[in-house]
């Protein structure tokens, strides 16, 4: 299970949003319209389903990224998360200057699932410049759906690890259509970043840590430096490690 600071999360959102169901949450703030009930219910089993089904090693990576993305673009979802008064939100969360908000979402569940669900489900906000800063995750799989403003997106396939350094090759540089899935694995796609082109933008994130419980890595991210690799004569790039620090003031903010 991912700890809540793997972000900057800690006295950047307010205390009241953290504890509550996304639900009673954005209902109680009138952020939501009427209809998630119904949706929710409809996604929280076959989300749950595949991620579990993943974690037991009956499901690689990539076909987790495939069904994710297949629920989470039909129509009726992509019309829920819209309907959230961003407007509103933006004025509940109080964001980073250097970095993105995040806000643990704990979606109302149907009958029959189990207590602890095998994935974690966040909504990240970004003022207009500032950035998820570029990283890869090892032993995680992740979505994150633009439902909010305008966010750009830049992804590469993690190709080689060195000690300091990991060669990617870039995959997507490019404006999110709102709705739009991105997903992450170690297959494919395994270095992300995004920063927000509008005023504000939101995304739904929904991630599973852990995947593999044999692994020694977490699934937590860790920061890279694209913008300064050195380009290689196949088109990859040679990418240091950041630190955190490094990260936000290289990439937080422009
Ligand atoms: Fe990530």
């Amino acid at each position: 299970m991912v700890t809540i600071s793997r972000r900057n999360f800690s006295g950047q959102m307010l205390s009241s949003l953290l504890t509550l169901t996304l639900v009673d949450t954005l209902s109680q703030e009138k952020l939501l319209g009427k209809s998630i009930d119904r949706i929710a219910n409809q996604w929280l089993a076959e989300v749950e389903e595949i991620s579990r089904a993943m974690k037991n090693g009956q499901a690689k990576q990539t076909e987790w990224s495939l069904k994710i993305g297949e629920i989470f673009t039909r129509v009726e979802l992509s019309d829920f998360l819209r309907s959230i008064d961003f407007d509103r939100a933006s004025k509940k969360i109080r964001f980073p200057d250097d970095s993105e908000g995040v806000v643990s979402v704990n979606p109302a569940r149907p009958r029959g699932l189990p207590k602890e669900l095998e994935f974690s489900t966040y909504v990240y906000g970004l003022k207009k410049g500032r950035a998820i800063a570029p990283h890869c995750h090892r032993n995680m799989t992740s979505m994150h759906m633009l439902i909010g403003g305008e966010l750009h997106a830049w992804h590469f396939d993690r190709l080689a690890d060195e000690p300091k350094h990991l060669i990617i090759k870039p995959t997507l540089d490019r404006a999110l259509a709102m709705g739009e899935t991105s997903l992450t694995s170690d297959d494919k796609d395994n270095v992300h970043w995004f920063k927000a082109t509008s005023d504000a933008a939101f995304t739904f994130n929904l991630a599973v840590f852990d995947v593999d419980r044999s692994s020694q890595y977490s699934g937590r991210q860790f920061y890279l430096d694209p913008s300064g690799g050195e380009k290689l004569s196949d088109g990859s790039l040679r990418v240091r490690h950041l630190t955190n620090e490094e990260a936000h003031r290289l990439y937080g903010k422009s």
